[in-house]
């Protein structure tokens, strides 16, 4: 047994000739966060994508508590512990924030079977814990698809800490927020970390500092560099990669 949480190999994923993962290794320990940044299509989401068994490998192994999960579904992969957070809303905008939780904290995944039936105490105080989590306590009984954006931001975020996974994965949990926003959604996350794992992909290097996790930097499919934040940002190799992007474009 190895202590880390997740280990990827030599990760190849090949969109008919072109290899948008080539040779990404990365390494995870439980309880940490973990930030992953890299210039547009350096991979990131195609990486998270490939873990969460959306899109396959080509070649690479991607061990999860030491089994191997390269191979399967995404289904089985959600089964196991790890839950993916898209850059594309997925509340459900005709029910309440309440709602929206109560459902994602369902044991049974097929929820709409249960779906207008009574939650169960424990997943009732589990959804319950995270509307206090998320701090959208006073906006339990407003319409989702009423909410603003940030709070529907901070809604699916729930809803994937609701389902109690191991491993979250966030692709670009910022994107749209303003700098108060932003600076609760860090906070929100460092909340996370001893009990979940998390993996967070932005651009806002304001956010990435407010995180100050360590630092995964991904450029042309696979790994260029690792550090902390400082490290990263004195770094002239990962300074080169986003050469010739004006700061608004490293910044959106
Ligand atoms: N389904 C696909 N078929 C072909 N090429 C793809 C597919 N998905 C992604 N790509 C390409 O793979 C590369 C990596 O894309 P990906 O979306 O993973 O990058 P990214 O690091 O998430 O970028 P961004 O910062 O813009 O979100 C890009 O060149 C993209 O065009
Ligand atoms: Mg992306």
């Amino acid at each position: 047994m190895s202590a880390a949480l997740l280990q990827v190999h030599d990760l190849v994923v090949d969109f008919s000739g072109f290899k948008a993962i080539n040779g990404m290794s990365f390494t995870l320990q439980p309880g940490e966060i973990r930030v992953l940044i890299g210039p547009n299509g350096a991979g990131k989401s195609t990486f998270c994508d490939t873990i969460i068994g959306r899109v396959p490998a080509a070649s690479g192994r991607i061990l999860f508590k030491d089994q191997d999960i390269t191979r399967l579904s995404e289904h089985a992969i959600v089964g196991r512990g790890i839950c993916r957070k898209f850059q594309a809303p997925g509340v459900l905008p005709s029910l309440t924030v309440a709602e929206n939780l109560a459902i994602a904290a369902r044991q049974d995944r097929r929820w709409w079977r249960n779906l207008g039936r009574a939650l169960p105490a424990a997943e009732r105080a589990q959804a319950e814990a995270v509307l206090e989590q998320v701090r959208l306590v006073d906006r339990r009984d407003v319409i989702a698809g009423e909410l603003a954006h940030g709070e529907k931001q901070w809604l699916e975020i729930g809803m994937v800490i609701a389902t109690d996974p191991d491993l979250l994965l966030l692709d670009e949990p910022t994107a749209g927020m303003g700098p108060a926003e932003t600076a609760r959604t860090a906070d929100l996350i460092k909340s996370l970390a001893g009990r979940h794992t998390v993996v967070v992909i932005d651009h806002d290097m304001a956010f990435v500092e407010q995180l100050a996790a360590p630092v995964t930097v991904m450029h042309q499919g696979k790994l260029l560099k690792e550090g902390s934040v400082a490290a990263i940002r004195a770094d002239a190799e990962v300074a080169a990669v986003y050469l010739g992007r004006t700061k608004h474009d490293a910044a959106a």
